[in-house]
């Protein structure tokens, strides 16, 4: 059994997506180390467009209330974003905004965010690697009350890595190997509550 559970988001809902990609990369590297990284995208828990009136009338939606499970249940989140035109996409926001209400028995909103260890991480095909989305996102999510990590992986030009070949370069594994080693001192030293 491994000894930290990782929810690991990719903020894409495209089928060959590269922060998918990315993200079971890292899911690969970490296994040997107790970690194991529970990956799901943006889409698939079928989240509608925040409403004010849905959530008045109706109470959160069931995608939202396992979404708030799963965000609690792990030790800590790592999110992969995307960058479009600069920022993370509009899917990952509605996740956010959607399991910042407030559920069943919480005493605040944002509540599953408090003190949560999270990680964001970034791959485009531009040479920026989607590094102002991460800034967006790691902003929002320290606004929200979570423990945002500073050690990050930003990959530019992802065509070159996650299209043409299988193999990954030395350099984009090395890259993961250090973040992996780093991710998992910091679970041990701050071994979180569930
Ligand atoms: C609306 C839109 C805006 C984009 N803006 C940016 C951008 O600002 N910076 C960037 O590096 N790539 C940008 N891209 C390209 C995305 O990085 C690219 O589509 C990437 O594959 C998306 O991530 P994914 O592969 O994980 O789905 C944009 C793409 C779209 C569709």
């Amino acid at each position: 059994m491994a000894d930290f559970k990782i929810l690991g988001i990719s903020g894409s809902n495209r089928a060959e997506s590269f922060n998918s990609r990315l993200l079971s990369l890292m899911a690969l590297k970490s296994e040997p180390l107790g970690i194991s990284i529970n990956i799901i995208d943006a889409a698939s828990f079928g989240l509608e467009f925040y409403s004010a009136e849905v959530e008045e009338k109706h109470g959160l939606p069931a995608a939202a209330v396992s979404l708030k499970r799963a965000f609690k249940s792990a030790d800590a989140i790592l999110f992969a974003t995307p960058e479009y035109n600069g920022f993370p996409p509009g899917i990952l926001k509605n996740m956010l905004d959607w399991v910042s209400r407030r559920g069943e028995g919480e005493q605040s909103p944002a509540e599953v965010f408090s003190n949560k260890l999270v990680w964001v991480i970034s791959t485009s095909p531009g040479k920026g690697g989607g590094a102002r989305a991460q800034k967006f996102l790691a902003t929002q999510l320290e606004y929200l009350g979570a423990n945002v990590q500073k050690q990050t992986v930003t990959i530019g030009g992802a065509r070159d890595f996650f299209s043409k070949s299988d193999s990954t370069p030395p350099d984009i594994t090395a890259m993961i190997d250090t973040f992996v080693r780093d991710m998992h001192q910091v679970l041990s030293t701050n071994k979180p509550e569930r």
